[in-house]
């Protein structure tokens, strides 16, 4: 996965991917069919005062929405197509919010320890290195600081089978190793959006000295509801029992502590 194919993929599909989706300001999102902050209150308190950085942010709407409650906002992300999105749609919201077209890669040689909430969503699995990744980004966590990640279910990678008569289930061959989801660029170059064991993610988070992992595995909001996710679109509507039955992600959170 270089990071050249993922700006490709993500430039390619830019424009289709803020089309198709649904993704609110309104509220924070977590994933597909997920409810938002707004029912899980997971997120820490958000004040004027707060400083937060957002990794892989494609249109950045997790940052607009923390914008409107008076946070100071950074977001950043491969994907100069991703960043074009972002900059329109915090006109349009009159936010204000530093926005970086750069790999996450390359965030090492900031400054550490400089924002009080660093979030990704699903930016996770689609980096080479991920254990360095996290902890890149738990070195930029200011102390008493929160680290949130939210990525892609291990049991989300299995797949959706009729076993007996209309009796639908999960078949995972693995879940130490799952199976990757590939795409292809326009040039013919693949990427994956990758899965790791919960225990793997935890151990790296962990492993950057962070304490007070906490962990979620919600359920999407009911069928009936699903306009009402902070992130739905036609196709993930479609997956709803899958997601029903298993998690499709899972979120993270950590703290340095208080200096
Ligand atoms: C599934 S999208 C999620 C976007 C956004 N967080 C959301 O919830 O809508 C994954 C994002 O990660 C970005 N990305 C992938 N690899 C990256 C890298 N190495 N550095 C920075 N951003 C990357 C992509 O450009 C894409 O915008």
């Amino acid at each position: 996965m270089t990071q050249d194919a993922q700006r490709d993929y993500w430039n390619q599909i830019a424009d289709d991917y803020q089309k198709l989706t649904t993704i609110s300001t309104d509220d924070f999102h977590y994933g597909p069919l997920l409810p938002g902050d707004r029912q899980l209150g997971i997120l820490p308190a958000i004040s004027e005062s707060t400083t937060c950085l957002e990794l892989g942010c494609g249109a950045a709407q997790n940052s607009i929405h923390l914008a409107t409650r008076g946070a100071s906002c950074t977001a950043l992300d491969i994907s100069p197509e991703q960043i074009r999105h972002a900059g329109a749609l915090a006109e349009t919201h009159h936010v204000d919010i530093e926005l970086q077209t750069l790999a996450l890669e390359d965030i090492g040689a900031w400054p550490s320890g400089q924002f009080d909430l660093v979030h990704s969503v699903f930016a996770l699995p689609f980096i080479a290195v991920p254990d360095a990744f996290i902890g890149r980004a738990a070195a930029c966590v200011a102390p008493g600081g929160t680290l949130l990640i939210a990525t892609q279910h291990p049991v989300f990678s299995a797949e959706w089978l009729e076993l007996e008569e209309e009796e639908m289930g999960l078949f995972l061959p693995s879940y130490f190793a799952p199976e990757d989801d590939l795409r292809e660029t326009q040039a013919g170059e693949i990427i994956g959006s990758r899965a790791y064991p919960i225990s793997a993610v935890a151990k790296w988070i962990y492993d950057t000295g962070l304490r007070d992992l906490r962990l979620w595995e919600p359920e999407p909001l009911p069928l009936e509801y699903l306009e009402q996710a902070p992130y739905h679109s036609p196709a993930w509507s479609e997956l709803h029992p899958k997601l029903s039955a298993a998690p499709v992600a899972v979120i993270y959170t950590a703290r340095t502590p208080a200096g």
